[in-house]
């Protein structure tokens, strides 16, 4: 087995042991006294962010936040899954619990967008519109599992969605982006009892504007953090799934980079182009 990091949790709070592990009550959960806080640097205290922390070739976490795998999983696929895989292909699973034959839209093909896309094709969705403004993004997408795409540069998505759907809408929205126009969007593309789900985190005191008559026929918006996750089951269930075919991470990878090349991953990434860029610590 090894072991890979997924976000901390206590274990014995209200939410941990009723399996919740991802809205965790107990975030003061650091490592033992006199084990915590023992990164410095100049003499400095060196802050793990989330406990955890990233792009380092070595981390001391909590046993809280391990999880064990199987030892043939590269570690570039494990990578993928503790944050972004959890959280699109989770909120497929746990927050919204699509059924086989409904229909899905997400807003947003980034990594988290199109893990919410592969999700529903393994949820047995019968339709699933992907909704970008990439068009390389939404190409992926089809290969991940789309079966209708929308560049939403110059279409308005809520009209395109229902004009796919008969007028009507979908069951299941996702929203994978965090702007307030986009999750105003994934509410006004539900058919009546849809469920809307809010993955992209929202700006601070940002307001989402709704209309109220749209309640009236059983629509709802959810939230979700880290895909309602039980990090020790879902991890490697999600792996299982990738080593089927059924979860096609390997599309989710751009290209790999070294450390000192990080400054030009971020640049990338604001280019709109790249998925995942993965650090290889050993190379
Ligand atoms: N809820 C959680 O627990 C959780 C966990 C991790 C990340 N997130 C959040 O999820 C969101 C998505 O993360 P990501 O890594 O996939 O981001 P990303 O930047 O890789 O992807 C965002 C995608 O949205 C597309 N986009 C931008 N504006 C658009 C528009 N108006 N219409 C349609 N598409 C548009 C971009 O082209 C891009 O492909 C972020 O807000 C992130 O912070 C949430």
């Amino acid at each position: 087995m090894r072991p890979l990091t997924a976000a901390h949790s206590c274990g014995t709070c209200a939410n941990c042991t009723t399996g919740h592990p991802n809205i965790c009550d107990n975030t003061e959960v650091k490592l033992l006294p006199g084990a915590a806080r023992r990164y410095s640097w100049k003499g400095q205290v060196v802050h793990q962010f989330a406990n955890l922390s990233s792009f380092a070739e070595q981390m001391l976490v909590h046993e809280n936040a391990l999880v064990k795998v199987e030892k043939d999983i590269p570690l570039d696929i494990g990578a993928l899954v503790g944050c972004g895989v959890v959280t699109g292909v989770g909120a497929v699973f746990n927050a919204a619990k699509v059924e086989p034959g409904a229909t899905v839209a997400v807003i947003g093909c980034g990594g988290i967008g199109l893990s919410a896309v592969n999700g529903a094709a393994v949820a047995g969705a019968s339709r699933i519109i992907a909704i970008d403004t990439v068009s390389s993004k939404l190409d992926v997408a089809k290969q991940m599992g789309a079966t209708d795409v929308i560049n939403a540069s110059n279409v308005d998505a809520v009209a395109a969605v229902k004009d796919l759907m008969d007028g009507i809408g979908v069951h299941y929205s996702f929203e994978a982006i965090g702007h307030k126009v986009t999750a105003e969007q994934s509410f006004a593309m539900l058919r009546p009892g849809g469920v809307a789900t809010i993955i992209g985190m929202v700006p601070y005191g940002t307001k989402i504007e709704l209309h109220g008559a749209d309640f009236l026929r059983d629509r709802k918006i959810q939230g979700t953090s880290m895909g309602g996750n039980r990090f020790r089951v879902d991890m490697p269930r999600m792996l299982t799934l990738w080593k089927q075919g059924r979860l096609k991470l390997d599309h989710l990878i751009t290209g790999h980079i070294k450390l000192e090349q990080i400054n030009e991953g971020y640049a990338q990434l604001k280019s709109g182009a790249p998925l995942r860029n993965l650090i290889k610590f050993d190379s």
